[in-house]
């Protein structure tokens, strides 16, 4: 997810269970410019893996080229984003824009698996632009598989919707029964029964998840648990969750400059501390933070 899922929040995320991560989506032209804005955000570590790179673009020679790039590069898979419903990627016709023109998206994935060697290529998507019958998407995710890609994940709602109310697990349902290749499902998973909810009402292959893990990486094994009919850990107690978001912040100021990192806490502190009293207030202080120390001084003293 844009500006939430970096290296400090995957490194977090794995040390609780997630076994795969994508990172957030790239545009195609900027990583064949190698703009040093987009390889930052592509930066990683061995134990960052298995790690997807995902791209956005709508050109198909380009978005072969930059995901042949991006094997290169060493990402275990190439994600084909076209869902993301930003007016400023759906209006040069990338992202969602794409499950409207399918005779294009048919002709990205040819020149993307054409150009990638080794390493699997899936596809994000929406259920539909305006459609929530899950049509358009069914009609994306059968092309995906006569090209040859290995996967594709549903995220439960129309662009139309962008990210309100709650995801629509039937139309993921009729997707999943239109093709083959594994059907990953997506949205609105934000406790551990509501992964097993979705994989029930759509006989899902497996669940992504979005943004129930952001401050609470305990979901992960939560939503494995319900997916193998297990009973659930305890919750984290409120020492467990400041522990682990003093280790997330570490790793933002190991990974990131202090200025970015400190930015970032400003959001991250909160996600973790969200629901809690007194947290406007600590928002307010930590938006005036300067300092790491500073930081850490407000989280330690929460
Ligand atoms: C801030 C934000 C950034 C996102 N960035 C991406 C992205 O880069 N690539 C992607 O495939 N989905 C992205 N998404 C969508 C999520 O991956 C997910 O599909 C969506 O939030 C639905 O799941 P949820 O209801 O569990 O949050 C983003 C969502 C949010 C809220």
């Amino acid at each position: 997810m844009a500006d939430c899922t970096d290296l400090a929040f995957r490194l977090v995320a794995r040390e609780h269970g997630m076994e795969l991560a994508f990172l957030e989506m790239v545009s195609a032209h900027s990583l064949l410019r190698r703009n040093a804005k987009t390889l930052d955000m592509m930066k990683t570590v061995p134990e960052d893996r298995p790690l997807g790179a995902q791209l956005l673009g709508s050109d198909p020679a380009m978005m072969g080229e930059a995901a042949a790039m991006a094997e290169e590069m060493g990402f275990d898979l190439i994600d084909l984003n076209f869902g993301c419903p930003a007016p400023k990627v759906v209006r040069p016709g990338s992202g969602a824009a794409l499950l409207r023109k399918p005779d294009l998206a048919e002709a990205i994935f040819r020149s993307v698996v054409r150009c990638v060697r080794r390493v699997p290529v899936t596809l994000k998507t929406r259920t539909g632009f305006d459609d929530p019958s899950g049509r358009e998407a069914l009609e994306l995710a059968r092309r995906a598989q006569d090209c040859g890609l290995a996967a594709v994940t549903v995220h439960g709602r129309t662009r139309a919707q962008r990210y309100a109310g709650h995801a629509d697990w039937e139309a993921i349902g009729r997707v999943k029964r239109a093709v083959s290749i594994p059907v990953i499902g997506n949205g609105s998973v934000m406790r551990g029964p509501d992964a097993a909810a979705l994989a029930a009402a759509s006989g899902c292959d497996g669940v992504m998840l979005g943004r129930g893990s952001l401050g609470n990486p305990w979901l992960f094994k939560a939503a494995a648990a319900a997916l193998d009919a297990e009973a659930p850990a305890e919750p984290p107690s409120f020492e467990e969750r400041r522990r682990v978001l003093l280790r997330h912040m570490d790793l933002e100021f190991r990974f990131e400059t202090e200025r970015r990192a400190l930015l970032n806490m400003r959001r991250i502190a909160c996600w973790y501390f969200a629901g809690l009293p007194k947290v406007a207030a600590f928002r307010s202080a930590a938006c005036v933070a300067t300092t790491p120390a500073r930081m850490r001084a407000l989280i330690e003293g929460f």
